[in-house]
């Protein structure tokens, strides 16, 4: 490998010369490490997910093995970048605690005792991944403090650690009553605001309802406080898509407030902007869907449009909703 070069063991005059400075093969192992380190936590931070029917706890566990591999040769290349060269050195006790007592942290992250409590925080797990990444670079640095040999050693077994919690430990055959019981609880996916309903919402409908959704007393109607009404009432769902769609003209009473003006259709919003909009009006401003509601989709869009009412025949639709 290194056959070539050796480089007179002492470092005096490492300026002279005109060369352009160069890496020297233990630098070049020592950033080369550095960044496989980067890769495998980058693979697994993108990666990341909670465990869901989807992704098994096997497979979480794994990324965490990538998260202390990618710390762990954080660690060494540190130790390395601050030795600069191989060097004997007298192995330091303190060291050796520090380095044996970060996989032992890692274990208890592990521990499937634990996980009830961790899984009900998601931002909570979120950051353990992190703390492995620490803990990976703590216990391969320490470890090189102490011997290079042990630093990667230590760092050898907290990965076979985080192995054998993937496949055995970590996961019981059985699922883990816990962690079922976690994820029968949570609930489905809620339907939420998106990026883009907001932006066709504040773009378009927020010229009357304004931005806060509470709409112009008199003139434009409030939808933050009342779209969830219109919605629980029978028939208020497909009510709602037709006004986007084909505009309202009639006289309506909001909370003793009287509105008899129009608003008009808008047609041009296509369906998924028209879904996108409503959605994000349904859950901006404290409003939330009817429980059990899904959020609207462009299909029902579609379908609705293919109706073609008039701004009063969607009035008449309001009549039969029983609001009061
Ligand atoms: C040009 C003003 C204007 C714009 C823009 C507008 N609306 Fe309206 N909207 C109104 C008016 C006025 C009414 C009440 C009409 C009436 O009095 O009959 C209304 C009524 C409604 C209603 C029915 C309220 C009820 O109690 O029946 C909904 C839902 C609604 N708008 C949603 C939207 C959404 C979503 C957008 C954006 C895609 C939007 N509006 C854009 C003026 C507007």
């Amino acid at each position: 490998m290194s056959s070539a070069r050796k480089p007179n063991a002492g470092k005096k005059g490492g300026k002279k010369g005109a060369k352009a400075p160069r890496l020297s093969p233990f630098a070049t192992t020592t950033l080369v490490l550095a960044l496989i380190g980067y890769f495998c936590i980058v693979v697994a931070w993108l990666h990341l997910g909670l465990p869901s029917p989807d992704h098994s706890i096997k497979d979480h566990h794994l990324q965490h093995l990538w998260f202390l591999i990618g710390g762990g040769l954080w660690g060494i290349a540190l130790a390395r970048w601050l030795a600069r060269r191989h060097e004997a050195r007298q192995p330091q006790g303190a060291w050796l605690f520090a380095a044996l007592l970060a996989p032992m942290t890692a274990m208890f992250l592990m521990w499937p005792s634990a996980y009830p409590y961790v899984e009900a925080r998601p931002f909570l797990h979120a950051s353990m991944h992190l703390v492995f990444v620490a803990l990976g670079a703590l216990t391969t640095f320490a470890g090189y403090q102490y011997t290079r040999v042990v630093g990667w050693l230590l760092g050898g077994s907290l990965a076979v650690m985080a192995w054998l919690a993937a496949f055995f430990f970590g996961v019981t055959a059985k699922p883990n009553p816990a962690v079922t019981a976690i994820l029968d609880a949570r609930p489905a996916p809620a339907p939420t605001a998106s990026v883009e309903g907001q932006k066709v919402f504040d773009q378009i409908c927020a010229a009357c309802h304004m931005t806060t959704g509470a709409g112009l007393p008199g003139a434009f109607p409030p939808l933050a406080g009342h779209l969830p009404d219109l919605l629980a009432a029978s028939g208020g769902r497909d009510y709602v898509v037709r006004v986007v769609l084909n505009g309202l003209q009639g006289a309506i009473s909001i909370g003793g407030v009287t509105y008899n003006s129009v608003m008009p259709p808008w047609q041009q919003l296509s369906d998924q902007e028209t879904a996108d909009a409503l959605n994000y009006a349904t859950t901006a401003w404290g409003n939330e869907f009817p429980e059990g509601a899904q959020a609207f989709e462009a299909g029902e869009v579609a379908a609705a449009r293919g109706e073609a009412l008039s701004s009063q025949q969607v009035h008449d639709l309001r009549g039969q909703l029983g609001l009061p």
